[in-house]
């Protein structure tokens, strides 16, 4: 059985796709992908008006290959058809809503039918299993609740498991931490700077690893990196598994790192079709390649998404622990990228140097100023807690060494004590870029 959700038997055991062929996976793909584009040409209006301005249909599709015909659907067009236009269902059976933050401009409305939820709670359903959850282990989310689709997107999966479900959502770090010791949760779902934030905050309780039961955590929806992934796992004794999603496409669970391999989230490829492609000419790449992660959702009713451009950078690998290819530890977004002085410069690759000074935490934020004609940037990072008698100003000149090597640009570093970096409780904020509020 091909189709969306679990087996009707154990939830715990690999579904049979995992274990196809890739030839297998490619041939379910064209029959998918040939359903998914009439079905998106025939019911959204946007959608074909792009397909008839580019001179393409559904016939056009046959092979794998002729994706590359179509047109690409970007933010923007969300913008454009806000908030239902882009819906392929009439509204009545869209069975609930989700958003994107919309930090800037509106936020794209994303909906979902009755099929489209159990498709993807079926989806993180089979991404915690490969993060190895098993029958009888509790799942603390501290994904929030609400239109972001990080909260109930996980919820559901959880449920859909038949794991244990504690909807604690984010914030309120004290009682995060007191859950944690009193619930005992063993899986925990959260953003990667929010979890060094209850972190943080278990060390200021005083707290030991022997109160609590943490296991494994699924952390995702900001880019963080292999730095960042030693300091969780050594900070609170667990190990933590990379969760990818993206609302336009379903929300959290499009990829997940399986636990026997922990070498980059596996794409459910399935249910979503990735190509990679070079972001100034739009053509495609080949795997192995890195550039701009494309996808096209093969199964989704209300919103069938054909070629979204996803501003993520990134690279495909071949399939390792199951027949579906990965994707690389994420660069970053393409909005993220900082261009310092002509030189293209991603937060996580501070993020990095930052966690291999020993004195310093995860927490930073980096600003950028215009001074003349010239950029200017700072990194505000803070001093790891216990680190209070570390000469500031050494540490800061250190790091902005590393930082002019290994990154290439040259960075004032303020060295600043614990606790005076904004706290994230979701989302952190990276960058502030004083530039564009000119
Ligand atoms: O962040 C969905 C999600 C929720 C994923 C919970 C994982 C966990 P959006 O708010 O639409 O959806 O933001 C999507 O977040 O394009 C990436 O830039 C970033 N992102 C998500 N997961 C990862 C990850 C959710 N594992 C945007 N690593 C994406 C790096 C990630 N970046």
């Amino acid at each position: 059985m091909l189709l969306a959700g679990l087996k009707a038997g154990n939830p715990f055991e690999l579904e049979e796709i995992e274990t196809a062929s890739v030839d297998a996976l490619r041939q379910l793909q064209v029959v998918r992908m040939r359903q998914i584009i009439r079905h998106a040409f025939e019911n959204s209006a946007p959608y074909k008006a792009k397909c008839l301005a580019a001179s393409v249909g559904p016939d056009d599709f046959m092979r794998l290959e002729d994706l590359q015909k179509f047109p690409f659907c970007v933010k923007q067009d969300f913008r454009d058809h806000y908030p239902y236009g882009m819906f392929a269902v009439p509204l009545e059976r869209v069975a609930r809503i989700h958003a994107s933050s919309g930090t800037t401009g509106k936020p794209a409305v994303v909906g979902y039918t009755q099929n489209d939820l159990a498709t993807w709670a079926g989806l993180v359903a089979r991404s915690l299993r490969a993060a190895g959850a098993r029958a009888g282990d509790r799942v603390h989310n501290a994904y929030n609740y609400g239109l972001f689709t990080g909260g109930m997107g996980s919820h559901d999966g959880a449920q859909a498991l038949g794991v244990t479900v504690i909807p604690v959502s984010g914030g309120q770090t004290e009682r995060q931490v007191n859950l944690l010791v009193d619930l005992k949760p063993t899986i925990i779902m959260v953003t990667p700077s929010y979890l060094l934030n209850i972190a943080d905050e278990f060390d200021r309780q005083g707290r030991s690893l022997d109160e609590i039961a943490l296991r494994v955590a699924l952390v995702g929806a900001e880019p963080w990196t292999e730095a960042m992934r030693s300091e969780i796992n050594r900070r609170l004794n667990l190990q933590a598994v990379d969760y990818y999603g993206i609302s336009e496409i379903i929300g959290p669970g499009v990829a997940c790192e399986c636990i026997e391999t922990l070498d980059g989230p596996t794409l459910w490829e399935d249910h979503f079709y990735p190509e990679i492609i070079d972001p100034e000419t739009g053509s495609v790449l080949p795997d192995g390649e890195w550039g701009e992660l494309v996808i096209t959702t093969l199964t989704k009713e209300a919103l069938p998404v054909i070629r979204y451009r996803t501003r993520d950078i990134t690279r495909l690998l071949p399939g390792t622990a199951r027949p579906m290819r990965r994707l690389d530890r994420f660069a970053g977004r393409s909005d993220d990228m900082m261009i310092i002085r002509g030189v293209n410069v991603f937060p996580s690759q501070i993020e990095e140097q930052i966690l291999l000074v020993p004195q310093l935490g995860g927490h930073f934020q980096i600003e950028i100023h215009r001074q003349g004609a010239l950029d200017h940037v700072a990194i505000n990072v803070e001093l790891r807690a216990g680190s209070a008698d570390a000469p500031a100003a050494d540490i800061g000149k250190e790091l902005g060494k590393r930082i002019k090597t290994m990154v290439g640009i040259s960075a004032t570093v303020n060295v600043v004590p614990v606790g005076s970096v904004e706290r994230s409780q979701g989302k952190a904020v990276r960058v502030i870029d004083h530039r564009k509020m000119l």
